[in-house]
């Protein structure tokens, strides 16, 4: 098999199956599967937004940018200090009326009830759940039994409380909502350094993808379930604290929030967020090398195995230049690049 890689045949890399492309194409979608109306539904003048995780960062900018579109908007967070901060700036957007601000532990059941309670009988009604409250203190894997806990119920059984308090009555509703559920890329590609933290959000990924099943084998559901997979962005959890300026790399938590807002009205499932470091196209070729880990039989997180680092770093050069599927082949050892510049099995 010989697949012509060379730079004047570029474009004819978007048709491969194994490569959805970004422009051309839009994707492997049957019909519409989304819904692309210029204004979603949900992000609609006096619907209701309730963010969780929303005294800073990424929450705050959700709440501020929802505010700005509109929308009634719920605050919680464990840190009610800054949540009356944000309140007040929200209030500054939406007016008074249209704030409600309720300190909230999400790991605590009762707590998360609590606020289901609050919002509904003010609003009767919730178009936006945005599951964002995170931490990250460090679990390796036989150190630091109490931070894998910690991690795991606010990360996992955060929303997983906030999912089973909330979905039942969003079900019900007539009018479309979404349900948008904070992961990482460290959920998918699994960088060494904390095991606790990568882990907990490999959980966010699955039972994101599970609730999305779910609800879309409801005849009567009009709710819809997004994996939020921000890029590097600068915010309490990354530093923006003790760090001051954001790093050149990091987006800004409004860069985040506005792209991630694009992307789930567009009605992507997976909105995979990019950063100033890092362009979707790495992205892609990283998330494949980690599902090749287990298709090719190579040693677990061999991206940072030292055996496999050059060969690593020749599938980013090869995929970077030509495209993911060229530097699939060539990483699988049984395709070579010709002296012409195309692949050949061998
Ligand atoms: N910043 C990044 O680069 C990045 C990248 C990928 C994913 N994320 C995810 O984005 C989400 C938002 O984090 P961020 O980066 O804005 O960090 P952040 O620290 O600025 O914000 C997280 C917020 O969650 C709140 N919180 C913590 N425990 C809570 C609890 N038990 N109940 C309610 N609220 C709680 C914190 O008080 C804080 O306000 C997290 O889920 C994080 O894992 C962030």
């Amino acid at each position: 098999m010989i697949i012509d890689r060379s730079a004047s045949n570029h474009a004819s890399r978007n048709g491969s199956p194994l490569r959805p492309t970004y422009a051309a194409t839009p994707s492997y979608k049957p019909g519409n599967a989304g819904i692309a109306d210029e204004v979603h539904p949900v992000f609609l003048e006096g619907r209701v937004a309730v963010i969780t995780g929303a005294s800073s960062g990424i929450g705050r900018a959700a709440a501020l940018e929802l505010a700005k579109l509109k929308l009634k908007i719920a605050i919680a967070d464990i840190d009610d200090v800054k949540l009356q901060k944000v309140g007040k700036e929200v209030a500054a957007i939406v007016g008074d009326a249209n704030v409600l601000v309720i300190a909230t532990d999400v790991s605590q059941l009762d707590q998360v009830r609590r606020l289901k309670d609050k919002v509904y009988e003010a609003w009767g009604e919730v178009a936006v759940l945005m599951n964002n409250a995170g931490i990250g203190p460090k679990g390796t894997s036989w150190d630091g039994l109490d931070n894998w806990k910690k991690v795991f119920d606010v990360n996992v059984f955060g929303i997983v409380n906030v999912q089973q308090t909330f979905v039942p009555p969003m079900i019900h509703q007539e009018n479309v909502a979404v349900v948008i559920n904070t992961g990482s890329k460290q959920g998918i590609t699994n960088p060494p350094g904390n095991a606790a933290y990568n882990a907990s959000k490999a959980a966010v990924k699955s039972l994101t993808e599970n609730l999305a099943y779910e609800l879309r084998e409801r005849p009567d559901s009009n709710v819809t379930a997004h994996l939020f997979i921000p890029g590097w962005t600068h915010t309490g959890l990354t530093g923006a604290n003790s760090l001051g300026d954001k790093p050149e790399g990091a987006w800004t938590p409004q860069e985040t929030v506005l792209y991630m807002l694009d992307k789930v009205r567009a009605g992507d499932f997976y909105v995979l967020v990019p950063d100033n470091e890092t362009r979707r196209e790495m992205d892609e070729l990283r998330i494949m090398w980690t599902a090749g880990d287990i298709v090719e039989g190579r040693p677990a997180l061999s991206r940072w195995h030292r055996d496999y680092k050059a060969l690593f770093e020749e599938y980013m050069r090869d995929g970077l230049a030509h495209g993911t599927v060229v530097a699939i082949l060539l990483s699988s050892n049984k395709y070579i690049r010709s002296e012409e510049g195309t692949v050949v099995e061998v």
